[in-house]
């Protein structure tokens, strides 16, 4: 790999491709080391585009063996090629053009384009993975109708898969380029063509060693569909959630936007080998195996929750993605921000349905809610406030794969979250109907979305563009007054954005705030606004003993005022998170205590506790004393674990303390180390303090019933697990041959890693032989020894241990690890780098070092997923100045390497930028 000149791609440049291409022709002939390529193209000049523009085909990493023109070949002179591509002048109008390539399928590390896995081949193309293929326009505004012809050693490849309708299949030669021992196997061909024009993005094929489980199904418009589920043999026992999964989310997506399955045939196909989690081509979605496998012997309830929203996710790109794309990269929030704000519903949906009653329902949406706020909160914010950040639709680029981020994905779905509560549930339907009457089989931009949501509701969003072009967190201070003789009550809104890379100044947004007032005996008072402020109240929601007023908040400050109050209420802010800020308000201990017991919002339930416990945190840090500062969260906390109303799965999500991350985005300087000691204080004292309650939720809780999948059972395994690290953290040995006893006879992935984590925070000799049990038992299991590496790359560092650093540099020369296999990495080296804080950072700097020495061989390899460990010192000026120091050689080491991929160019000289 040579090192590539950074090249800034610009939203604002885009124009329009100069051939369209109407049709395309593709024959595949494959073997592992070699495969041929032949592309015919039925091209016709754009309209929209000049009359003597050239045609521009990308092409990379490819052997070019021949081009013609209408059925004559094409001489090199009437052609340029660069490393990028092709340019050919002097076309007709209208034309054909026969392309073949050869590409190395095997030798193909990158896993983009076409590659290898476990002897089988697949395909992933978004973004620019086509490309890599054949020489095609690899933009997502040129759709084509393709037709595919795969072509292999039948014994080798018997299952030969790719977009659309098997059209025919038969036994045939070996093509006559095929030497060797491959000329004299018996080879097959099959014929499939997609109906609905597409991306080049979203082709796939997959052909090989591969056993389907199937399901039919009908349609709402009363059409039979097959599913299928594709894994390699022996595997077939644990594809039926991510089957059942599917089958809800057709359900769904047709009762709740009435969108149906276009196709005769849908099909998902589990690979070991993968950069992402799932990828929706279409009618062939290919998934990573985490999110297809379940059973519970290897998966955990959290796993199964996954693979039914990840699911989910790809079968609704099939309208949010594929039959509606993007015009250009840029707009990747217009699929994925919404298809994520589907997914979320979806599983919110199907969740609360399985609670049973009203309650149910309404807190099993609150925690699918608190959920998706940790990410966000851990993930998105840092993200936002540091190097990387950007709009939700980018200005500009060099890599678009490092542009699929947490803020292109979570807070995009935020933003259409807030679209949804700013014109309500039906405006919202009503809008996605228009969008698919205006849009259905273009390629179109965020601004087409937004459009479509206005003029379905006749709306004013012209200030809510601003979440599309401005990056950074809001800051909304909130300031509460009561004026006893008026009987009102008073809330002063003011909010902020930090500036942010090419962002020094920023406008206000359009904030949907949702806020209650809750009285002295703990219900939401009745909100009458005051006629002063009352234009800018969109809605008031009332109900269920909840009164919930929506506000506009557009200027840098507005004051709305609350009529016939007669006692000072606590307000309740930013209710069930209804937009992606920062609230900040003076509460005292008292009022987040008192929220926490009463609010009518159970997010805001939970939010007050998490405010609470952050502060704890902080305090500590500063040096006060843990028992004492600690009381009012551990009374708090006592409260919500003894109520009993409350289900067990919202329960757990109060107990489980706010991560490191996020408490060291509220630090001026971060010392992740005293951090660490600090939040571990309060654990403790939270430990110490309920260490009963801890013991009898865990005999309460072991029932040994066995499994289950119901949410039901699934939150009390969540909270037994929670409150069973707890008990161990609060020294008590009993706990220790508790968690013991759970690890040997746990009939359930949940139970037995919920064991083991509680194991490895008490260290020593338990810690080792459960480990090494584990193993034993799951050596065979890869994913499952992901989880393995993974909670021994996270786990504390207890009295007498070694830096965890030792254990991970060992662990990186386990047999079962490969830095060639993304899930192994991520495992490993993405969960000790991201994700154990303190021993990454622990005081030598050793840490980085090893981070840049993983980079620098996994860039070669598999440039995407270097960069997403890359990634990993991005907030490096937080914290401490010999950290800083350490963290700045270790990216300046990686930035002066001589072979750099474009990828990890990329975020190494935008961590190092002023
Ligand atoms: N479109 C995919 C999704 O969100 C994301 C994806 C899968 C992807 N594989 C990729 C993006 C490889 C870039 C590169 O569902
Ligand atoms: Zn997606």
């Amino acid at each position: 790999m040579r090192t590539e000149q950074p090249v800034t791609i610009r939203r604002s440049d885009y124009t329009p491709p100069a051939f369209l291409v109407e049709r395309i022709a593709l024959v595949f002939e494959l073997l592992p080391e070699a495969a041929r390529v032949e592309s015919t193209l039925a091209l016709r000049r754009n309209p929209a585009a000049g009359p003597t523009a050239p045609l521009a085909l990308d092409g990379e990493d490819l052997e070019l063996e021949g081009l013609w023109l209408d059925g004559e070949p094409l001489p090199p002179a009437r052609y340029t090629a660069s490393e990028a591509g092709l340019a050919i002048d002097a076309l007709p109008d209208a034309c054909e053009l026969r392309i073949v390539t050869r590409i190395a399928p095997a030798a193909n590390t990158t896993l983009s384009g076409l590659y290898v896995s476990n002897g089988n081949f697949f395909t992933q193309c978004e973004a620019e993975g086509f490309r890599r293929i054949t020489y095609f326009p690899d933009r997502p505004d040129v759709m084509a109708r393709y037709t595919v012809t795969l072509r292999a050693p039948r014994e080798r490849f018997p299952v030969l898969l790719s977009n659309g309708n098997l059209v025919a299949e038969r036994d045939g030669p070996a093509p006559a380029w095929v030497d060797g021992p491959a000329a004299s196997e018996a080879w097959h061909e099959a014929v499939w063509e997609d109906p609905f024009p597409k991306p080049s993005y979203l082709f796939a094929l997959v052909a090989g060693r591969l056993v389907a489980t199937e399901a039919q199904l009908t349609t709402m418009s009363g059409r039979e569909v097959l599913l299928q589920v594709w894994v390699e043999p022996g595997n077939e026992d644990r594809t039926g959630h991510a089957m059942q999964s599917l089958i809800r989310a057709i359900r769904w997506d047709e009762a709740r936007f009435g969108l149906e399955l276009d196709l005769d045939r849908f099909m998902i196909v589990a690979v070991s080998d993968f950069n992402m989690g799932a990828m929706e081509n279409k009618g062939l979605n290919v998934f990573n195996t985490k999110y297809v496998f379940a059973h519970p012997r290897i998966a955990t309830d959290q796993d199964f929750a996954g693979v039914e929203s990840v699911v989910g996710h790809e079968y609704f790109h099939n309208w949010t993605g594929n039959r509606v794309t993007c015009r250009d990269w840029f707009q990747l929030t217009l699929k994925e921000g919404l298809t994520v704000f589907r997914d979320q519903e979806f599983s919110a949906d199907v969740m609360a349905e399985q609670a049973g009653n009203e309650a149910g329902a309404a807190s099993a949406r609150a925690v699918k809610r608190i959920e998706d706020v940790r990410v966000l909160r851990a993930a998105q914010f840092p993200e936002d406030a540091g190097p990387m950040a950007h709009p939700i639709r980018p200005d500009s680029y060099q890599e678009i794969n490092n542009f699929y981020t947490v803020t292109v994905y979570e807070k995009g779905a935020e933003v259409i979250r807030m679209l949804q509560t700013l014109v309500g549930r039906d405006g919202f339907r009503k809008g996605m109907d228009l969008y698919f009457a205006r849009h259905d089989g273009q390629a179109v931009t965020c601004d087409d979305f937004v459009a479509a949501i206005a003029d379905a509701n006749g709306a004013d969003l012209s200030r809510f563009g601003r979440w599309y072009s401005q990056a950074g967190t809001p800051r909304v201070v909130v300031a509460g007054s009561h004026d006893a003789a008026g009987r009102r009550y008073r809330l002063e809104l003011r909010q902020a954005c930090p500036p942010s890379p090419g962002q020094p100044d920023k406008q206000p947004f359009h904030i949907p705030f949702a806020v209650g007032l809750v009285g002295p005996d703990g219900r939401d008072l009745p909100l009458r606004p005051s006629p002063a402020c009352a234009a800018a109240v969109r809605r008031i929601e009332t109900g269920g003993g909840r009164a919930t007023a929506v506000l506009d908040l557009t200027d840098p400050a507005q004051v709305f005022e609350f009529e016939g109050i007669d006692t000072p209420p606590v307000p309740s802010l930013g209710r069930n998170f209804s937009a992606p800020v920062v609230v900040e308000h003076a509460y005292d201990d008292a009022q987040l205590a008192f929220l926490a017991a009463h609010d009518s919002d159970p997010f805001n339930r939970w939010e007050a506790a998490q405010r609470l416990a952050t502060r704890c945190v902080l305090a500590v840090l500063d040096g006060a004393a843990p028992a004492e500062r600690c009381a009012p969260l551990v009374a708090a906390i006592a409260r919500v674990v003894d109520d009993p109303d409350l289900d067990a799965a919202f329960r757990e999500q109060v107990v489980v303390l706010p991560s490191e991350g996020f408490i060291a985005e509220q630090l001026a300087v971060v010392d992740p180390v005293a951090l660490r000691a600090a939040r571990d204080a309060v654990r403790g004292e939270l430990a110490r303090a309920l260490a009963g309650r801890w013991r009898a939720i865990v005999e309460g809780l072991s029932t040994g019933a066995p499994w289950t999948p119901d949410a039901k059972a699934a939150g009390e395994r969540a909270l037994k697990n929670a409150a069973l690290a707890y008990w161990v953290d609060s020294g008590d040995s009993d706990a220790i041959a508790a968690a013991q006893v759970q690890f040997e006879r746990a009939d359930n992935m949940t139970d037995r890693a919920g064991a083991l984590q509680a194991l490895l925070r008490a260290g020593g000799e338990p810690r080792e032989r459960a480990l090494a049990a584990f193993e034993k038992t799951f050596a065979d299991e890869p994913l499952v020894m992901d989880k393995w590496f993974s909670m021994q790359a996270t786990m504390p560092r207890r009295p007498g241990d070694p830096p965890v650093l030792e254990r991970v540099r060992a662990l990186a020369s386990h047999p079962a690890f490969s830095l060639r296999n993304p899930n192994r990495v991520r495992a490993l080296v993405g969960s000790f780098c991201h994700g154990n804080l303190a021993e990454f950072h622990a005081g030598d700097g050793a840490g980085y070092a090893w981070w840049a020495d993983r980079v620098l061989e996994l860039d070669p390899l598999n440039p995407q997923v270097a960069a997403r460990l890359a990634r990993a010192l991005d907030r490096w000026r937080k914290f401490t100045p010999e950290r800083q120091a350490a963290m700045r050689a270790a990216l300046e080491r990686v930035a002066a390497a001589e072979h750099l991929s474009r990828d990890v160019r990329e975020i190494v000289t935008k961590a190092l930028a002023a």
